[in-house]
């Protein structure tokens, strides 16, 4: 049975050795969140507080902070099963004759079983209040220039103003006070595009702010899911079982029934305020910028919520591990929009958006440059700064072996691209504007003379066989 919740979570990762509880009294305002650094930098375990300052809800910390922790939280320990899921359906025909019905059954019903389930109600709506506010939660400040304290793990919930399709993006949030927050969904995200939707029709957009849920909801929210599959029915394919679902209280969404907490309200487009500055992943304080307001409307909760967080800084930290993931999840996706694609890798140091190697089975000259412009176009790929292509003999996990093909194979004046003013992310401390900066690309691969290299190739160094199994059979002797 897949995990359900938090509590679940908790439990799992008690009996695997991967959680610690802490009894002490612990301050939500840097303490807690420093705590939790130290823990990541020296791979340490996820983190229940149990005895936290000033509230009676425990705060769990770094519970995805290991590849071990999302093994057990996803129930799979190859995790490109989530995009063969997903490119497997693609392929699935529809089936016409009686006959082939028959034989589909299995797989149809394997998809249905995924898909959000109604419920009228579930551990989540044990206490529901509409006179809401963000006081009684321990919700933390992390860094001392921070500008004040932000729930850094919730996932929030809109749905598609025409097509109704629903959407969950961890976001950060600002609390302003007792019923206002800022929303900081980014220009290219998907809850920033459902935002800038309703304000073209002059409506403000329900949204909600989920604590906790299932790990596959928590994975499929921060996931770069493609547009206008339901991001439930992504947590559900990655667990191979259907979210349940209840409705909010004082707004038009349904949330997970397994929740922690659930934020209701709204966002308004209109009421813009300066969010920040924000201690983030790139290891900097992302300035002062402008972003919407959210206004409380309800909240709904279990008797026993845990407020479940991160805390992100100079990787690696917790993040990290989930970006790991997503790397591997996607990576059929990739593969069956770009087929050459042998394996890719995006070193956490990089937080994620910044730099990419991939490898190719590379079979004509200048497909290197198309993979590129390939991945440069698709979704959040589109953000990232750096890309290096390699041959497939180069293992894109190890930087050395790709600084060994870039340094052998690649000529800066050849094999170097740069595209200027290019959507970047907008966390980059280095590009020129917010949102807007270059790109450039590294081809590493082995240049022929179709692509203007007209010198021999050099034969690579090589072992022979009889030194080989020579030294083989005498390893043992050398006593070394
Ligand atoms: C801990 C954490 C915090 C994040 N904070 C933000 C944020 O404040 N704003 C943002 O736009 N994306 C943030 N992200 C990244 C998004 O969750 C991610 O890009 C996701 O795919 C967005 O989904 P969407 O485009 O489907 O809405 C964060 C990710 C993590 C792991």
């Amino acid at each position: 049975m897949p995990i359900d919740d938090i509590h679940e979570l908790i439990s799992e990762l008690e009996k695997n050795g991967e959680l610690k509880r802490v009894k002490t009294e612990v301050d939500p305002d840097l303490e807690i969140a420093e705590i939790l650094r130290r823990g990541m930098y020296s791979n340490g375990p996820a983190i229940l507080f149990e005895n936290v300052k000033g509230f009676d809800m425990p705060v769990l910390g770094n519970a995805f902070g290991s590849m071990k922790r999302l093994e057990i939280g996803l129930e799979m320990t190859d995790f490109t099963e989530i995009g063969k899921r997903i490119t497997d359906m693609t392929k699935m025909d529809i089936p016409s004759g009686i006959l082939n019905k028959i034989k589909k059954l299995p797989e149809l019903s394997k998809m249905t079983a995924s898909f959000p389930k109604s419920e009228t109600s579930g551990p989540v709506t044990e206490i529901t209040s509409s006179n809401a506010t963000f006081e009684g939660i321990p919700i933390l400040k992390s860094w001392p220039n921070d500008a004040g304290k932000f729930i850094t793990l919730g996932l929030v919930a809109t749905k598609h103003p025409e097509t109704g399709v629903r959407n969950l993006g961890v976001y950060r949030i600002q609390i302003l006070d007792k019923t206002h927050a800022l929303m900081h969904w980014q220009k290219h995200k998907r809850g920033a595009h459902h935002g800038e939707l309703s304000k073209e029709k002059g409506e403000k957009i329900p949204a909600a702010i989920i604590i906790g849920g299932e790990p596959a909801t928590i994975f499929s929210s921060i996931a770069p899911v493609p547009e206008g599959l339901d991001k439930y029915l992504f947590a559900g394919i990655t667990r191979k079982e259907g979210i349940k679902m209840v409705k909010c209280k004082t707004i038009d969404l349904e949330v997970p029934a397994n929740a922690e907490i659930v934020f209701e309200g709204y966002v308004d487009p209109e009421d813009i305020r300066d969010e920040g500055p924000f201690g983030d992943h790139t290891g900097y304080y992302t300035p002062v910028e402008p972003y919407p307001t959210f206004t409380l409307t309800g909240i709904m909760r279990r008797k026993d919520p845990i407020y479940v967080t991160t805390v992100v800084g100079k990787p690696i930290l917790e993040d990290a591990y989930i970006g790991k993931v997503i790397e591997r999840s996607f990576l059929p996706l990739i593969q069956m929009l770009q087929p050459e694609v042998v394996d890719y890798s995006m070193p956490p140091a990089g937080w994620f958006q910044g730099f990419a190697v991939i490898s190719i089975k590379k079979r004509y000259p200048g497909q290197a440059k198309k993979v590129m412009m390939g991945l440069w176009g698709m979704g959040q790929l589109s953000l990232t700064k750096m890309f290096v292509v390699v041959d497939d003999d180069i293992n894109v996990h190890d930087i050395n072996d790709v600084i060994w093909a870039i340094t052998t194979r690649a000529d800066p004046a050849r094999d170097t691209i740069i595209i200027n003013n290019t959507p970047t992310d907008t966390l980059d401390p280095a590009s020129p504007l917010v949102n807007l900066g270059s790109k450039m690309g590294i081809d590493a691969t082995q240049k022929t003379k179709e692509e203007g290299y007209n010198r021999e190739i050099q034969q690579l160094v090589k072992v022979d066989d009889k030194t080989k199994n020579l030294v083989d059979a005498k390893w043992s002797d050398y006593g070394l």
